[in-house]
């Protein structure tokens, strides 16, 4: 559990971390977030991160709730108030307070700002990297926009508990052409029958993930050939290896999709390789005072 929550403003103790019944974020999902990793006491990609965030808010015609300094400082804050070594920091904006109307606030109001910090379990998430994880498939029924990183998560979650409940780590959204999107929360990832590495490029079908980035970098350098296009389920199904990415898992490799078991069934040698040069091609900044 968090020790203490910054709301609109102040540090406040978990237990009385709460947000006004008409904030636009509870009522409309009117708001948008980013899950940042800290590892080692040092957040991973922060700038870009930030860069992300400015964009959400920028396809809603919303503002950034403070200057890109101080929200930065209000982490690092929270950051060390909870003592985080390793571990995820979320940032939620809101549209703010206003009685309950689908159109925005005239005149406008002040944005709402939410930023907590969560511990992660270290010896799950190795463990994650190092057996492997499931993954289930699900239909695709998001919104068109899911490229913007909105709290409008409801399909998401239903998809989750499906996995969670099939004894899966993730869902793979599949669309009505048999593509695969992406995961839940991950980016998803294969290596085809002829060795290439192939993730979707970024379009609006996906949110594009930071540490999906990242793992771009690492395949630069470890001179993997990778190819950005939407691939099927069947294409899936055939592959030698497959892997998801994400603040919460870095690289995570997937043994099995639905009942079917990937490649030999353990993690193969492209996310092994990845995921040994993953993080040297991070930018780390110190996540405290
Ligand atoms: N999820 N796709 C979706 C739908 C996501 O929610 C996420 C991240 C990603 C990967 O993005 P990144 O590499 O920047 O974490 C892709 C976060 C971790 C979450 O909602 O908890």
């Amino acid at each position: 559990m968090p020790r203490i929550v910054y709301v609109n403003g102040r540090y406040l103790p978990y237990a009385r971390a709460a947000v006004h019944v008409e904030d636009r974020g509870l009522q409309f999902a009117d708001s948008v977030y980013e899950v940042c990793a800290v590892r080692g006491g040092r957040f991973m990609d922060i700038a870009k991160h930030l860069d992300r965030l400015e964009r959400s808010l920028g396809e809603l015609t919303m503002a950034m709730p403070l200057g890109r300094r101080a929200l930065e400082h209000v982490m690092r804050e929270v950051a060390a108030r909870e003592r985080l070594v390793n571990g995820l920091v979320y940032v939620q904006v809101t549209r703010g307070v206003a009685p309950r109307n689908h159109a925005f606030p005239v005149p406008s109001v002040r944005p709402g700002l939410i930023v907590l910090a969560r511990t992660r379990n270290q010896d799950d998430h190795t463990a994650r990297q190092t057996d492997g994880v499931a993954v289930i498939t699900v239909p695709e029924t998001r919104w068109a926009r899911v490229d913007i990183k909105t709290t409008a998560l409801v399909a998401n979650v239903l998809a989750k508990e499906q996995a969670a409940n099939a004894g899966a780590v993730e869902a793979w959204f599949v669309d009505t052409d048999g593509h695969i999107t992406e995961g839940s929360s991950s980016n998803a990832w294969i290596v085809n029958t002829d060795g290439a590495l192939i993730t979707r490029a970024a379009d609006r079908k996906i949110l594009a993930g930071i540490t999906r980035i990242a793992t771009k970098k690492a395949a630069a350098a470890g001179e993997i050939r990778l190819v950005e296009r939407a691939f099927t389920l069947a294409e899936a199904l055939a592959a030698r290896e497959a892997f998801l990415t994400s603040a919460g898992n870095d690289i995570a490799p997937v043994i099995r999709i639905d009942d079917h078991t990937v490649g030999d069934g353990r993690p193969g040698p492209v996310a092994k390789s990845l995921l040994q040069c993953f993080y040297d091609v991070v930018d780390y900044e110190p996540a405290g005072r």
